[in-house]
């Protein structure tokens, strides 16, 4: 159907007769000669349609935007080269133009850059897009240089379940009714985790697979209900080993892809370490701002919004100097409070240091009324405090003012544009084994039930819960937590205590991870692994804040794929023949 693509021609062919496939990107329509650009998925083509071709210049006149064509001519030299474009230097002249097919009554015009739900409904469309089939190629390019570089290394891609049974990730399950079992459900896998180990305890040593997961969860620009990860599982492993292999992995794609260097070696962080100086599990490196605990220096004031947290060890009381901040206006500085307010921030305490040798005369703050000069003088002192900056205090419970402390780092750093050129990543370690959950008034993991814990001792691990580690770990690049994984429990005693830990009884333990503990029994080797977030290393490497740039049919934040219409209702004959029956008023 065609010689040649829009994007590759080049003098080597002038004089030589093409046929070009595409979509007319522009058109300009003169008396004698209509100049048309077509595009294809390599880039752009100069096609000239003379008046002299009688039969050509009537179709080009018929021509509209996004019209798919085909069009033959000679290859010659362009008059007036256009250097912006990889084939600015030649032209085709049409001997014979035809259309393929019309485009009429677009949605949007390609190069407006229309809304997110256009977007979506006309995702076709979106994805002719020349920054989105670029956007995408970097996600193919990534997929590929990471089956190569597995491939020539001895891993097993290995497909896992989609119909299966829940393994849990901290997200709620989709399920999928089962017709032959009327009232029974698969749920679809929120990760392959446990084929994975099972594939270890089978022998294969070292696996892979590019997995589907699918996530019943809160949507945000970088989480998505179904989303892909580089799955990856090696036998006979500690933290070390995963680790080395998978960082010189993200090195080589990085290099291979992105054509950049990383670090030669990540520098590892605790979880402890990550969230006092950063106020988060994922801390992006490229902002230096950090957090200072102060509640020592706080602890005897009679303010109690902050003599409260400090002498309670539930409590943080924490501070964030920003270089030239006293610079912030009343306005910018009640828009940074409104701020972490929506990150549970009861307040947020600030001290201008307007001229430092003035002492309280140089201090502008609503809070300085409070602050004995011991107190104030300690404050500026830990957080190193000098004329022209700002000194934020959040004070309250410690996983509250640890997050809103972190979001009001970040988004300082952004909006003062203090966030350095590169790429800092990092491994988080030493992570607690469990969290409690106030809500549901129990312990739950923080990474996956099946990670294990430092503590070998099993009496140890149960009079240590609240402060036990495990042997989990993430990859962070800047601030995005790019992947997770850990060594894994292998011995069936450990992991019912673990169960048993959750808050997950024997019996329920049997019911859901039976065929786990069981396959314990069998010799299981010692075993670990990790697993990517391909779409979000995918967007890093595209420059997108959002995944769904990298996800050809992404659905939206409310779980729906606006092209498809999906989720929709389904017949009364379906849901008979699955036994389901649709709760009136939720359908
Ligand atoms: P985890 O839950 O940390 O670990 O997931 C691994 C990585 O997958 C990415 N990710 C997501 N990306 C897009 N949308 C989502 N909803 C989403 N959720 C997670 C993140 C994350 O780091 N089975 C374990 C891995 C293991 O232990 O080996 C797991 O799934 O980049
Ligand atoms: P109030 O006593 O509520 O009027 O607060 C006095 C000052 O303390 C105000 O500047 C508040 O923003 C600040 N503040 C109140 N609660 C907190 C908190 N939890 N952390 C930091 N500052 C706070």
């Amino acid at each position: 159907m065609r010689t040649h693509h829009c994007g590759l021609i080049d003098e080597s062919l002038l004089g030589q007769t093409v046929t070009l496939c595409g979509w007319v990107n522009k058109i300009r329509l003169q008396a004698h000669v209509a100049f048309v650009d077509l595009r294809d998925h390599e880039g752009l083509a100069q096609v000239v349609v003379e008046r002299d071709n009688a039969a050509a210049f009537a179709v080009a006149g018929e021509l509209g935007y996004e019209y798919c064509v085909r069009v033959t001519g000679t290859l010659r030299k362009r008059l007036s080269v256009n250097d912006k474009l990889r084939t600015g230097t030649v032209e085709v002249l049409a001997d014979k133009v035809e259309i393929l097919n019309a485009a009429k009554d677009l949605p949007f015009a390609l190069h407006e850059n229309p809304n997110e739900d256009m977007r979506m409904t006309y995702r076709y469309l979106d994805l002719r897009r020349p920054e989105m089939q670029a956007m995408m190629r970097k996600r193919i390019k990534l997929v590929q240089a990471l089956r190569r570089y597995l491939d020539a290394r001895g891993f097993q891609d290995i497909e896992t379940p989609i119909l299966t049974k829940a393994t849990p990730e901290g997200a709620r399950d989709y399920l999928v009714p089962s017709r032959v079992h009327p009232g029974q459900f698969y749920a679809l896998p929120q990760s392959p985790q446990l084929f994975k180990q099972i594939l270890m305890m089978a022998g294969f040593d070292r696996y892979y697979q590019i997995a589907r997961c699918f996530r019943d969860e809160d949507l945000r620009a970088d989480r998505q209900p179904e989303f892909t990860q580089l799955d990856l599982e090696f036998a006979f492993v500690e933290e070390k080993d995963v680790q080395d292999f998978v960082e010189e992995l993200i090195r080589h794609v990085f290099k291979e892809v992105q054509g950049v260097e990383l670090d030669t070696s990540f520098p590892r962080m605790t979880w402890a370490e990550a969230m006092r100086r950063f106020g988060s599990d994922k801390p992006d490196l490229r902002i230096a701002l950090e957090l200072v605990d102060v509640a020592d220096a706080l602890k005897h004031v009679e303010f109690k919004v902050f003599a409260e947290p400090a002498n309670d060890a539930a409590g943080r009381v924490v501070a964030l100097r920003v270089p030239g901040g006293a610079a912030l206006s009343r306005k910018e500085i009640d828009g940074l409070a409104e701020y972490v307010a929506r990150y549970g921030a009861k307040g947020l305490a600030w001290i201008k240091v307007e001229d430092l040798a003035k002492g309280r005369e140089g201090i502008n703050s609503p809070v300085v009324k409070f602050l004995d000069d011991v107190a104030l003088d300690a404050v500026l002192k830990a957080t190193g405090a000098e004329s022209g900056d700002i000194v934020f205090v959040g004070a309250g419970r410690w996983k509250a003012v640890t997050d809103f402390m972190g979001a009001l780092r970040l988004k300082v750093g952004k909006d003062r544009g203090q966030v350095e050129e590169g790429w800092r990543p990092l491994w988080v370690t030493d992570f607690p084994m469990f969290e409690y959950d106030e809500e549901a008034q129990r312990y739950v993991a923080l990474h996956h039930p099946f990670t294990a814990p430092k503590i070998d001792d099993i009496a140890d691990l149960r009079s240590h819960a609240a402060t036990a580690v495990s042997r989990g770990y993430d990859m962070v690049l800047n601030g995005n937590e790019i992947g997770g994984g850990s060594i894994r429990i292998h011995s069936p005693e450990m992991q019912s205590a673990v169960f048993e830990l959750l808050g997950i009884g024997a019996e329920e333990a049997e019911m859901k991870f039976g065929f786990l503990l069981k396959a314990l029994k069998f010799g299981a080797p010692p075993h670990g692994g990790l697993a990517f977030g391909i779409d979000r290393i995918a967007a890093l490497m595209a420059g997108t804040e959002s995944i769904r740039d990298v996800i050809a049919f992404p659905k939206t934040t409310s779980a729906q794929d606006l092209m498809t219409d999906a989720p929709s209702v389904v017949t009364a004959v379906q849901l008979k023949e699955l036994g389901v029956a649709v709760v009136a008023g939720k359908a």
